[in-house]
């Protein structure tokens, strides 16, 4: 299917319009005028790019800018802007061989798969622990002395549950261990001030780094990093800083003004969680299993493929589109339902009476 233009509670996909439940854009930014109006300043102040690695001359002011604005929404002493979030594991683990000499990283078996990626590029053991089981971790944090990296996402794509970080924490200080969440759904719909699965398990601890992106709830697109001075300068002196040419201006103008909507409008992040209890209020009266967070994803496994696609294109038909996908972390894949902070309740109640009646066809 083809959309038309950037995504909203409603989209245009293949010419037709639906009720949108899908995506990553939370707070539906990337079609907000003031966003896309950002990023056309940008563009007609820096053109299109630099095309040049900050290594000699492509730090424009409007790159500082940008990571002023990411360290300051994160509060952290500095950031570091990535060609896409896919990137941020790749350029820690190097970074934390280098200041931190760790020598083996116990990963999450439902990682993301650019964690993953990054963690076989650095060439170093990798030991698989399961799906958000701090036990199944120390048990295997157990056997070796090495210096080890944990590696999560904060919050998993598919099925939106939130990594139980806290107990993870627990366990930094008794085995030597730092961990490394990478946060891309995290950020901006998490924590008090937005700064992700972190913040919101009330985590501070100089063991703890992460890395996200803003092609999510910050409407725009590119990974980010943010942390102390010492960590964000070594990535910034690494390879994938230094190979790759500094991002478009059209995405930094996009970011800043994401980032500032963010910051200045907490009550966007409150509508989103109040729309998120509220769709799994609906959905879970009509028989779907939900979770209580407050993390604006519900998702569920039928047994045969063919029957989530049936729900899928039924729902089509309906005029909603939600997605029925194979991600990573999931064996089969899954139906997914994403609620924005702008959804009406009057669209979370259509969606739900759809969906029985699509389900009853089942
Ligand atoms: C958990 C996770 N990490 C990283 C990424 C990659 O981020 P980006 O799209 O900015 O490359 C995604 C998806 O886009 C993701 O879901």
């Amino acid at each position: 299917m083809k959309m038309h233009y950037a995504p909203s509670t409603t989209t245009t996909l293949n010419n037709s319009e639906y009720l949108y439940f899908s995506g990553t854009s939370y707070y539906s930014l990337h079609s907000n005028k003031q966003v896309i109006n950002s990023s056309i300043k940008a563009l007609e102040e820096y053109g299109i790019g630099s095309a040049v690695s900050r290594l000699t001359y492509g730090c424009t002011p409007l790159l500082s800018e940008l990571e002023n604005k990411i360290s300051n929404f994160f509060n952290t002493d500095d950031s570091v802007f990535l060609p896409s979030g896919y990137m941020t594991s790749l350029a820690s683990f190097k970074a934390l061989i280098i200041l931190k000499n760790i020598e083996v990283i116990y990963i999450d078996e439902g990682a993301h798969y650019s964690v993953y990626d990054g963690a076989r590029a650095t060439g170093l053991p990798m030991i698989k622990f399961k799906h958000q089981d701090a036990d199944d971790l120390e048990s295997k944090l157990k056997t070796t002395v090495l210096k080890s990296v944990i590696a999560t996402d904060g919050v998993f794509p598919l099925f939106g549950d939130i990594a139980p970080l806290n107990k993870y924490e627990e366990l930094l200080d008794k085995y030597n261990a730092l961990l490394w969440v990478d946060d891309a759904h995290g950020v901006g719909v998490l924590g008090k001030n937005g700064r992700g699965a972190i913040e919101h398990h009330n985590i501070n601890n100089e063991r703890v780094f992460f890395g996200a992106t803003l092609s999510k709830a910050f409407g725009s697109y590119g990974g980010f990093i943010a942390g102390t001075e010492e960590f964000i300068a070594e990535i910034k002196n690494g390879e994938v800083v230094k190979g790759a040419n500094s991002m478009p201006t059209a995405v930094m103008g996009a970011s800043i003004k994401g980032l500032d909507i963010l910051k200045e409008n907490p009550e966007m992040r409150n509508n989103l969680w109040d729309n998120a209890q509220y769709l799994k209020q609906k959905l879970s009266e009509i028989g779907i299993l939900t979770n209580n967070t407050v993390f604006p994803i519900v998702a569920w496994q039928m047994e045969q493929e063919d029957a989530m696609i049936h729900v899928k294109d039924a729902l089509m038909k309906r005029g909603i589109a939600i997605q029925q996908l194979k991600y990573s972390g999931s064996k089969g894949g899954a139906l997914r339902i994403v609620t924005f902070s702008n959804h009406t309740k009057e669209q979370i109640d259509t969606l739900a009476k759809e969906l029985k009646e699509a389900l009853a066809g089942v």
